[in-house]
């Protein structure tokens, strides 16, 4: 069966996986791209932006692999953006313009239901209002036998731990103190739910940690 995978899952020293206040000018709340610092370095993330150059390094490797054997993705609502409560229109498409860099479906948790979207370059956004287990069992079975990735945010990964659905955490530690925003851990007791550290890579700006669920 295909894995339910949380991959380059970014967070602080002290849990949080998104800063504070997000709106349309901070995307991942105030302070949040600090979080962030070693993707926006890496040769992936440039090559994803149109850009050249970039850090080849560990984290450029871990990055590009946490894209690998994906064949669907499941986001929740806030880290599609950043309107609340019913959608007014049609206009908000997702943060990432015309050509988002997933080239699969995504589902897109929401208690608001709206019509798919269909965008360049194969990304289809497909609003889910029944839950995670909908989302899961709809993104398995558009994902073609491949893993579906969970991408966040946190509020979202939460639910999905506390379920026992995910099969593989990659947390990229990034060395900053958020202090406030939003905390992957709250309300979370990791061991008690079956995950343990198989394995821990230094990169050049965050320390890659690799969660499994134990069998
Ligand atoms: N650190 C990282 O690597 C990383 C990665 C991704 C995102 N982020 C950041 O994380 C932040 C977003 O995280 P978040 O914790 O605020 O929110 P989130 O998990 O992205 O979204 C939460 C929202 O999704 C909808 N939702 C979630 N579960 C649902 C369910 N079971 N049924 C129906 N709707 C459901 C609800 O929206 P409605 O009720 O409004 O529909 C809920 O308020 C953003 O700032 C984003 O940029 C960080």
């Amino acid at each position: 069966m295909s894995k339910l995978r949380v991959q380059s899952f970014a967070v602080s020293i002290d849990g949080f996986g998104a800063g504070p206040d997000q709106d349309l000018h901070n995307p991942l709340g105030v302070r949040g791209p600090e979080l962030m610092e070693w993707f926006f370095h890496t040769r992936f993330w440039r090559k994803m932006h149109g850009q050249d150059g970039g850090e080849t390094g560990v984290d450029n490797r871990i990055a590009e692999q946490s894209f690998e054997g994906i064949g669907a993705w499941i986001l929740g609502r806030n880290m599609f953006g950043p309107v609340r409560g019913p959608w007014p229109d049609e206009s908000w498409k997702g943060w990432w313009g015309e050509e988002p860099p997933y080239h699969t479906p995504v589902f897109v948790l929401t208690h608001h239901p709206r019509a798919t979207l269909q965008m360049a370059g194969g990304t289809q956004f497909h609003f889910v209002t029944e839950g995670i287990q909908a989302a899961l069992q709809q993104a398995r079975a558009a994902a073609g036998g491949l893993d579906v990735r969970l991408g966040g945010g946190a509020a979202t990964i939460r639910q999905y731990l506390r379920a026992g659905l995910i099969d593989e955490l990659h947390l990229a530690l990034s060395p900053v103190l958020l202090g406030t925003g939003e905390h992957l851990f709250h309300g979370i007791d990791l061991h008690a739910l079956g995950y343990a550290c198989e394995k821990c890579i230094a990169g050049e700006r965050a320390t890659h940690l690799f969660l499994r669920k134990r069998a």
